[in-house]
């Protein structure tokens, strides 16, 4: 397995392209399902997770070509073999699920093998489930597959939330475009990437309305046709790489990427005594001298904080000047970079789901590692101001969110490699 060794010290200077975001594709690219003509997709994320949606699509007997080295996607559904996705590929990839909504919406039926459970937490799908009953179909848990069925189609329905779920709103939404009648999706998900969704399956010729809002209302449509859409910037890679300067001192240029999809963080990294601009590329971040403010931080849905930027920003509340308070308000087991942090000389102190942060004045570099995907790139960002070698291990986890996160670093100056494994 594949390591990254990082040397700190070394302030940044340069610009960083961001790219299309991960979770936006991975929503868009079931919407093939939904229709017979093609849909492509451009400023596609080269990232293993866009693999795995790649291979579950294909293993439902959907085309899925690559094109310019994968930054556009070619999708088409007009030979649907099969309506079951398999254990094999659901375990390695929760988004999985996103095939539900629009399998059953065009063939009355799917098979999807429960995703199990997950480093930061139990994650259910019992929101995907309440909102495919509420269209009528029936669900059934055998053999740990999640069987649907809606042998006369869906119909339009009231589907209310409890609780805020991106991923089963996505699924409403897919669900609902081809359902008879009016849908109204109450307690939506508001992110950004659902936006995205809405904007691409309402060019392929769905009826959708308030997305972004908290309402969503949606007119089924019998079919859907083909249409070319651009996928949104990655906001968490973006808060990523806005993080990087404000950890190892300099400046960066995040080129596309939009403020205004993470305007609460930059609200919060601006606090924290960093400069963050717009310009005509992007987002421009820098710091100069002396230490960041410590700043308290609650995750919250969109337009909140950002559950995905929690343990980077934690990364940087680790030599803040005063005492931090980050509590995770969306998964129950989100803190498992805290104690790698600690052995880098973090002083935090983790109770339930908040986590007690005193900025000390300087991190040492130690080997480490993390079981997720924003775990493992807040120990870069930490490894890129720590005195000494970084080396974090079990890259695979950061693969899957960044494209060529070593290069993107490297080329604004950072000492920072790849270590290839035997
Ligand atoms: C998506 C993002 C993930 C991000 C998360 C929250 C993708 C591919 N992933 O994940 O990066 O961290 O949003 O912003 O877009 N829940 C239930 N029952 C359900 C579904 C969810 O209880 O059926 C709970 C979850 O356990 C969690 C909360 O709802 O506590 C929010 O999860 P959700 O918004 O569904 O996250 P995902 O869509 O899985």
């Amino acid at each position: 397995m594949d390591s990254i060794k990082v040397r700190g010290g070394t302030e940044l200077d340069g610009r960083i392209a961001i790219a299309g975001a991960k979770n936006a594709c991975l929503a868009l690219m079931p919407a093939t399902l939904l229709s017979d003509a093609p849909l492509t997709l451009t400023n596609a994320p080269r990232l293993s997770d866009i693999r795995t949606m790649t291979t579950l699509l294909q293993s439902l007997g959907a085309e899925v070509t690559q094109l310019q080295g994968g930054r556009v996607l070619a999708l088409s559904s007009h030979d649907i073999a099969s309506q079951r996705a398999d254990y094999d590929i659901v375990r390695k990839m929760r988004a999985s699920i996103l095939v539900l909504g629009p399998l059953l919406a065009r063939w009355g039926r799917a098979e999807v093998s429960l995703p199990g459970g997950c480093a930061i937490g139990a994650r259910p799908v019992d929101l995907h489930q309440h909102a495919m009953e509420c269209l009528g179909a029936e669900l059934e848990l055998r053999d740990g597959y999640l069987h649907a069925r809606a042998p006369s189609g869906l119909r339009g329905a009231v589907i209310e939330f409890p609780l805020v779920s991106v991923g089963a709103t996505e699924n409403a939404l897919m669900a609902a475009v081809l359902a008879r009648g009016e849908t109204e999706i109450r307690n939506a998900a508001r992110e950004p990437e659902i936006v995205d969704l809405a904007h691409c399956l309402r060019a392929m010729g769905a009826q959708i309305e308030g997305e972004g809002t908290a309402t969503i209302r949606v007119q089924g449509v019998s079919t859907l046709h083909g249409t070319t859409h651009s996928v949104v910037p990655d906001r968490i890679e973006l808060g990523t790489y806005m993080l990087a300067p404000a950890i190892a001192g300099g400046t960066v240029e995040c080129v596309g990427g939009r403020l205004d999809l993470v305007t609460r963080f930059a609200e919060k990294l601006s606090e924290t005594g960093i400069s963050v601009e717009e310009t005509a590329d992007g987002v421009r971040v820098s710091r100069s001298n002396g230490r960041v403010r410590a700043v308290d931080v609650v995750t919250a849905p969109y337009p909140g904080f950002p559950t995905d930027l929690q343990a980077q920003m934690m990364a940087l509340m680790c030599t803040a000047e005063g005492v931090s308070v980050l509590e995770e308000r969306i998964f129950e087991n989100r803190f498992m970079h805290a104690p790698e942090l600690m052995r880098m000389g973090a002083r935090i102190e983790v109770h339930g789901g908040t986590a007690r942060v005193t900025g000390v004045e300087r991190l040492r570099g130690a080997p480490v590692m993390a079981t997720d995907l924003r775990a493992s790139v807040s120990l870069v960002l930490a490894g890129l101001a720590a005195e000494g070698e970084t080396m974090v291990s079990r890259v695979y986890h950061l693969d899957r969110g960044y494209e060529r996160i070593e290069e993107k670093l490297r080329a604004c100056g950072a000492d920072i490699e790849r270590v290839r494994s035997e």
